[in-house]
């Protein structure tokens, strides 16, 4: 598919990741399908792309007309096969469990245009596997966004086995068309390049806290002020999720080895629902303690 042929994309999960890709692609001009399992989760994605779009107008990042058109450009859906039906690009961005990733491509496939093309978001899993749940694997690729995706500049495309490079072309020239830097990742290799790198670094932090070699508060000093990152490693484990982070590991320790045991710390948060910004509680504490350490 040529770029000038892509106008809508349709996003499947409204959560963290999918309504700020909804968001981006709003904002570059798509018609944007949103989709999420029930009304109460695809309304409050779309909620959180207002708040979103108003925020970066009341900071002049962009008018607040384009705000308007952007939200405009943006409608919701429940079922998943109408949300396809005109797509020229499915974006997933749905939990990331190799099962439930699966079962949406499964319950889609059919739906969609024969020369859509399948993007998942996912931060570490095989999109070779995924994209053989289709019938359509060579138009099939990684398209993956950081958190939050309006404000974070790169994008990884990456390549499953059976993926044609005029799949990954037109992906790049939509994550370019999006505003975003793309970066091709040639190989389908558990975490691609990002997550690979920082998923370890946020569990590493998290061993230090848990053999107690220093405190939270000392680590994310050490990783803000010293290594001069934007964030604290507790603090981008806020943001991304937990969750996330810890199931990108878990992966990464089944498919790569021992080096990627995520730490119990993480487990624990994960079991008792302490996932970060968005339960409002994590590391730190959002909801009563304006962002103050959870004892
Ligand atoms: N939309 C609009 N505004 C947003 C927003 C969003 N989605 N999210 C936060 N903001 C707002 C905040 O509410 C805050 O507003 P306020 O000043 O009125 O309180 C403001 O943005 C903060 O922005 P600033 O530019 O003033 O602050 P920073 O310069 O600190 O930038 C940041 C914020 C861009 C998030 C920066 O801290 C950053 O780059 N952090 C690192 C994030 C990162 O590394 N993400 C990648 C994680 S890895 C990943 O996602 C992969 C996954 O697979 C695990």
């Amino acid at each position: 598919m040529d770029i000038d042929d892509i106008n809508t994309v349709t996003v499947l999960g409204a959560g963290n990741m999918g309504h700020g890709i909804a968001e981006v692609a709003a904002l570059a001009g798509y018609t944007v399908n949103l989709r999420d399992i029930n009304e109460e989760f695809v309304q409050k994605g779309y909620d959180q792309i207002e708040w979103s779009l108003n925020k970066l107008a009341e900071k002049d990042r962009i008018s607040a007309d384009e705000a308007e058109a952007a939200l405009d450009r943006v409608t919701t859906f429940v079922d998943a096969g109408e949300s396809v039906a005109d797509a020229d690009v499915v974006i997933e961005a749905v939990p990331e469990k190799m099962e439930i990733k699966k079962e949406v491509y499964g319950a889609i496939d059919e739906h969609a245009p024969a020369d859509a093309i399948f993007a998942t978001n996912t931060s570490s899993l095989s999109i070779t596997e995924l994209s053989e749940v289709t019938d359509r694997p060579e138009q099939f690729c990684g398209m993956h966004f950081f958190n939050p995706p309006v404000r974070m500049q790169l994008v990884e495309v990456i390549s499953g086995a059976h993926t044609s490079d005029e799949t990954m072309d037109a992906i790049e020239a939509l994550a370019d068309e999006m505003g975003k830097t793309p970066v091709r990742v040639r190989k389908d290799s558990p975490g691609f390049i990002v997550n690979r790198v920082l998923v370890p670094l946020m569990n590493e932090a998290a061993w230090i806290v848990d053999n107690e070699t220093a405190t939270i508060a000392e680590v994310d000093s050490t990783t803000k002020y010293d290594l001069g990152l934007p964030m604290g490693s507790f603090e981008l484990a806020d943001q991304v999720g937990i969750d996330v982070g810890f199931h990108v590991l878990e992966y990464m320790h089944e498919v790569l080895g021992d080096a990627y045991r995520p730490c119990p710390l993480l487990a624990e948060k994960v079991e008792n629902g302490n996932l970060g910004k968005k339960s409002g509680k994590g590391f730190y504490d959002y909801e009563d303690g304006d962002g103050a350490q959870v004892p």
